[in-house]
Formats: C-alpha cells, sequence, structure tokens
C-alpha cells in the first residue's frame, strides 16, 4: 500500500478521481455528439457563382453547383439533412409571397436536384413567407399592416404541399401563425404525401438573434417593423409549454426551439414534457458571434463549437441545426481523449 502523505485529508469523495483519466472521462461522459445529429442550414440563390454574406463569415449563398459540393460533403460526413433557405431576386417577391408555392420555384427546383444527387441525404425545407414577400414578414399583411393568421395559414399549406411535392423529407413551418401545423397535416395527408415529416418551429421565440440570418436572405432591409406580433417574448417560458402541446395535438412529428443558445432551459422543458423528439437551432447570431470571437483571437474555435453543440445534448436536445454542422462533424475526435 502506498504510504500516506500526512498533510492529505482522508476524504471518502474525491469527484476529480473521475476527471483523472481520459479514459474514465470518456466511459462515463452523459452527452455526446455524433454527426447524425446535425442538420445543415444552406443558403440558396439562383445565381450561378456562389456569394458571400457580410455577417457570417464563410457561409455563402450557393448556386447549384457549388450547393451540391455541400450536399456530397453533407453526406460524406454522415450529417442527417440539409436545410434550404433561399434569397430571391426583388422581382419574385410579391405581396402574397406566391412564389412560394410555385412548383418549379427555385426551393423546389434544388429539391428535386438535391434528392436526384444524393437520395439518402434528409432535405428540411422550411414553411414560411419571409423570403418571399416584399415587406420581409412571414405572412400577409392587412390594410393596417397586422400580420394575418388564417388567411396566411391557408398560403402555409400550399407552399408545404409544393414543398412536399419537389420532394422534400420534412416541411419545417417557421412562421408562427396558429393553427397552421393542423391544416398542414391536413393537406399532406388529403394529398397523399402521408410520410412527409413536420418538424415544427413550434417555440421561436423574437430575436435579435436572427439579424445576420435576414441579411443573408436580402429581407433584413425589407422588414417593416418587426415579429413581435407572432413570434414570442422572450421574456416567457410557460407560452412554450402550450405551443409544444398545440403542435404535438395537430400533428407535428418534432419541435424545434430557437434561438438556441439563450433558450437552453426551454430546451430542456420540452425535452421533459415533450412526447416527440426536440430539435434546437443554433442560429445566424450566434454563429456570427463565435465566427467574430474566434477570428479576433478572443476564443479558439472548435473546442467553443464543439462545447456550445454539447450544450443542446445536454439540455435534451435530439438535434441541432447548426451552420457549423460540417465543420464540427469534422472535428468530433477532438470531442474525447484521443
Ligand atoms: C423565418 C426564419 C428565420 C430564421 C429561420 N426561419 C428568421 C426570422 O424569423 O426572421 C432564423 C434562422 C437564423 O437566424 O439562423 N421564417
Amino acid at each position: 500500500m502506498a504510504k500516506r502523505e500526512t498533510n492529505k485529508m482522508r476524504l471518502r469523495r474525491r469527484p476529480r478521481r473521475m476527471r483523472s483519466r481520459t479514459f474514465v472521462r470518456d466511459l462515463v461522459a452523459q452527452s455526446n455528439l455524433a454527426s447524425r445529429d446535425l442538420i445543415w442550414p444552406l443558403f440558396i440563390h439562383a445565381e450561378s457563382t456562389p456569394a458571400a454574406i457580410s455577417s457570417m463569415p464563410q457561409v455563402q449563398r450557393l448556386d447549384e453547383k457549388s450547393l451540391l459540393a455541400r450536399c456530397e460533403r453533407a453526406s460524406r460526413l454522415g450529417l442527417s439533412a440539409v436545410a434550404l433557405f433561399p434569397c430571391l431576386a426583388d422581382d419574385l417577391r410579391s405581396a402574397d409571397g406566391r412564389e412560394a408555392w410555385n412548383d418549379d420555384g427555385l426551393v423546389q427546383r434544388r429539391i428535386g436536384a438535391i434528392k436526384r444527387e444524393f437520395p439518402d441525404l434528409g432535405v428540411m425545407a422550411d414553411v414560411a413567407l419571409d423570403p418571399y414577400t416584399e415587406h420581409g414578414h412571414d405572412g400577409l399583411l392587412a390594410e393596417d399592416g397586422s400580420v394575418l393568421n388564417d388567411e396566411t395559414v391557408a398560403c402555409l399549406a400550399r407552399q408545404a404541399l409544393s414543398l412536399a411535392g419537389a420532394g422534400a423529407d420534412i416541411v419545417a413551418p417557421s412562421d408562427m401563425m396558429d393553427a397552421r401545423i393542423g391544416v398542414i397535416r391536413e393537406s399532406l395527408e388529403h394529398a397523399g404525401f402521408s410520410d412527409t415529416l413536420i418538424v415544427s418551429y413550434a417555440v421561436k421565440y423574437a430575436s435579435a438573434f436572427y439579424g445576420p440570418f435576414r441579411d443573408a436572405l436580402g429581407s433584413a432591409a425589407k422588414l417593416k417593423g418587426d415579429k413581435r406580433t407572432y413570434q414570442m417574448d422572450f421574456r416567457n417560458r410557460r407560452e412554450a409549454r402550450l405551443e409544444a402541446e398545440l403542435d404535438v395535438e395537430e400533428g407535428a412529428d418534432m419541435l424545434l426551439v430557437k434561438p438556441g443558445m439563450p433558450c437552453l432551459d426551454i430546451v430542456r422543458d420540452l425535452a421533459e414534457l415533450s412526447p416527440v423528439p426536440v430539435l434546437a437551432y443554433q442560429v445566424s447570431g450566434e454563429y456570427a458571434m463565435l465566427a467574430a470571437a474566434s477570428e479576433a483571437g478572443w476564443i479558439e474555435r472548435t473546442p467553443a463549437v464543439l462545447e456550445s453543440l454539447i450544450a443542446f445534448k445536454r439540455a435534451g436536445a435530439s438535434g441541432i441545426v447548426s451552420y457549423w454542422a460540417a465543420e464540427a462533424a469534422e472535428a468530433l475526435g477532438e470531442l474525447t481523449g484521443a
């Protein structure tokens, strides 16, 4: 027996023992991250070359060829899906966003191209009118400038049907209108798209962290007012439960919480109460903060990115939508002691 040093305390519990060796740390790690946990959001446009987005370093609006190259990388890395967001030319934007349900629209064409080349890669398509409206809101506007609920829901159902018809595996309503999940589910069933999944952005707060995304879509300058009459007030927690319960009742297959890191408490709440899996969206502003701080040399990029993603898993998320998805999947080995 090793001789006791006289200046040592006799402790029964030394939590540090469990952290003292790499293999023990890896053996008992409670949360883990796999490339299958990740969904990669990609911005697309109809141009023939990619374009930079100033508030999101290294993220681009992609032309078809570079989009397919990203999808090849996503498949190779084993990411579960890509999520498409279009940046439209001004002349395709209108008051009612009708381009959203054009079966030959940009997103619809790109979904077809991806599914032809990478049939096993999941494709998620956003359901909301903001890329398509000239005013940048997610729904239709009344004369007084308010956002109409029921009339918008009818448009969203048309958009969801068009995206499902183009081959989207998942339609993801991000608009926060009341009752849209039920109406979309009903329309999909009616049209025979019974295998199309609905990921509901059930709990979406009106957030300052969406700023860079609106730059990417070109809707920041267009947006009149804000989205606080439909997106949730970030001072509230109870309401998240109501939104989640309604969407589950209406037929959502998964729920999504957004923004991500500011809402880890909500991810945890939903993970505990929801009968369906919960995803988190690490949004554009969160990406921009990590990118900026690491570019300035203030934080170390890869460890910070992995830590931020593990935080969602620890909170109970089944998966994460993140602009870091591919880079994180490439760096997964760094999570363990290896
Ligand atoms: C809009 C939509 C937004 C995001 C996803 N879908 C922005 C908004 O509500 O204005 C934000 C994603 C991000 O910031 O990364 N329907």
